[in-house]
């Protein structure tokens, strides 16, 4: 499918990029001359730019030296548009972030009235209405005893916001010793080298090191493979929960700062905890003066059935942070929640947070922050997961029936189901057959059969997904039909 590019709009682009041309090599000169001249421009242009030109994140490029790059060119509702002309039903909702789906006209209204009324401030000594605003919306539906918002541009700088600023407190606070910081095994929690150095992926971070020191790991709640003494979830939250208390005492309670948690934790697949093992993670905490933050990138703004997942799962954290679905992924934006004791030794006197980014608490982003969620209230987006979740639940463990399936797992709008050799013994992949099958068939075979999720083997083998808000039965049933036929295939790969 050619899609042509308007041809006024075309060569003003091209007069824009009139410098890199200059410089360019041959393949950027023949894009820019055939959008200068309002040629039609399509994949076979934009495949031979992006492979010569792009670097694409997380992603393997040698694939592309003999096949194409997915370019996706438009999403709507529930659906994406590759630029070869296929649709895909969005079960990712971006990356977790476009919770009400695509092509939002409020929020491209919102962020074009705004763009003409103030299109940029920093809130570097400065505030500006939309901030303010969207700081009182997202308090009135956070969790109890939120009072403060500190805005970024996404997870990752939500993570370092939040480690720095505990670090500094306990400082203020005459504990100048608490520095260290507690997350799980197998978790994400982004890429810089504060935040990497929580993420608990150490395939991930070996080629980065040294990082930030002082991160330290604990297990995380995979009851799917807890051993088999743990009779239940609850049994098995308490005993995870107290490997918590113990590293806290064998590095000292005087220089543990905090414990990081996903409410379900995305990386090895969606994991769950049951309700003991909030409450006694809660009740550590408090006992060593260890902040408790919860990591919100994902399950923020509806995903897991609330709000927020530290209202469902009670888990009242100290710091929340959260990003992706404030603005349903229309705009980069991030905002960590804070108690108002972390803000009271910053209030008086010279002392400052020094720390913050140009485009966090962007007024455009904030402006379509407010109309996203103008959006989740009208239509009762929170409430559909809630009614729905236990749908796509049954219609997920249909799949049961294919040998390949070992377990279906997750909350809300976000379920794994993770591959196995052997349902019976719970076999795992080895990591040569996840490659083999991942990157080998899945991948490729999800996206040709019109579902984009995520097949991701950062720990056991697993398809995730996480589709809109606004989806419901009928796109359970599309996602399913093309599971079941794809996941089908699979286990004749696995085992030929
Ligand atoms: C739990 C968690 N924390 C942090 C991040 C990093 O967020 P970002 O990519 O917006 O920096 C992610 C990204 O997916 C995440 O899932």
């Amino acid at each position: 499918m050619a899609i042509s590019q308007d041809s006024s709009k075309a060569s003003i682009l091209s007069k824009l990029l009139s410098p890199l041309r200059k410089k360019g090599s041959s393949s950027e000169l023949e894009l820019l001359d055939a959008m200068d001249s309002g040629q039609p421009i399509g994949d076979k242009d934009w495949q031979k730019s992006g492979k010569e030109h792009s670097w694409l994140h997380f992603t393997r490029h040698s694939p592309f030296n003999s096949s194409d790059m997915r370019i996706i060119v438009r999403g709507e509702g529930h659906y994406l548009y590759d630029s070869k002309g296929n649709r895909l039903i969005d079960a990712l909702s971006g990356l977790y972030t476009c919770n009400a789906g695509h092509a939002r006209q409020e929020l491209a209204d919102a962020a074009q009235k705004q763009m003409m009324e103030l299109d940029f401030m920093p809130l570097w000594s400065f505030n500006h209405p939309r901030a303010i605003e969207l700081t009182e919306k997202l308090l009135s539906i956070g969790p109890a005893g939120m009072t403060r918002i500190f805005f970024t541009t996404g997870g990752t700088e939500g993570v370092e916001t939040a480690w720095k600023l505990a670090k500094q407190y306990y400082k203020l606070m005459g504990k100048p010793m608490k520095h260290k910081v507690i997350s799980r095994m197998t978790s994400y929690h982004g890429t810089s080298h504060g935040a990497l150095s929580i993420t608990g992926l150490p395939n991930f971070k070996q080629v980065f090191e040294p990082l930030v020191p002082s991160a330290f790991r604990v297990p995380s709640n995979n009851y799917y493979r807890a051993p088999e003494q743990f009779k239940s979830e609850e049994e098995f939250g308490i005993w995870c929960a107290n490997r918590l208390e113990e590293a806290i005492l064998f590095e000292g309670p005087d220089t543990v700062a905090a414990f990081f948690i996903e409410p379900i934790q995305n990386a090895g697949g969606c994991f769950t905890a049951p309700p003991s093992y909030y409450k006694r993670v809660r009740e550590i905490c408090t006992k060593y003066d260890v902040v408790l933050v919860a990591d919100e990138t994902i399950t923020g703004y509806g995903r897991s059935g609330e709000w927020f997942g530290s209202i469902r799962y009670d888990i009242q954290p100290d710091m929340m942070i959260t990003a992706k679905a404030i603005t349903s992924g229309a705009q980069p934006l991030g905002a960590l929640f804070l108690k108002e004791k972390y803000f009271e030794p910053f209030s008086q006197g010279m002392t400052t947070f020094s720390h913050g980014y140009t485009f966090a608490g962007h007024p455009v982003a904030c402006a379509v922050a407010l109309a996203n969620l103008q959006i989740f209230e009208r239509e009762g987006l929170v409430d559909n997961v809630r009614t729905n979740s236990p749908v796509f639940r049954k219609t997920l463990e249909k799949l049961y029936d294919l040998p390949i399936v070992g377990d279906v797992r997750g909350d809300g709008y976000f379920f794994a189901i993770e591959l196995v050799k052997n349902q019976k013994t719970k076999q795992q992949l080895t990591r040569e057959e996840s490659e083999k099958l991942l990157r080998g068939f899945l991948n490729n075979a999800l996206l040709d059969a019109g579902l984009y999720c995520r097949a991701d083997d950062r720990g056991d083998s697993v398809v995730q997904l996480a589709p809109p808000l606004t989806a419901g039965p009928k796109e359970f049933d599309e996602i399913e039909a093309i599971l079941r036929k794809v996941l089908t295939e699979a286990w004749k790969k696995l085992n030929s």
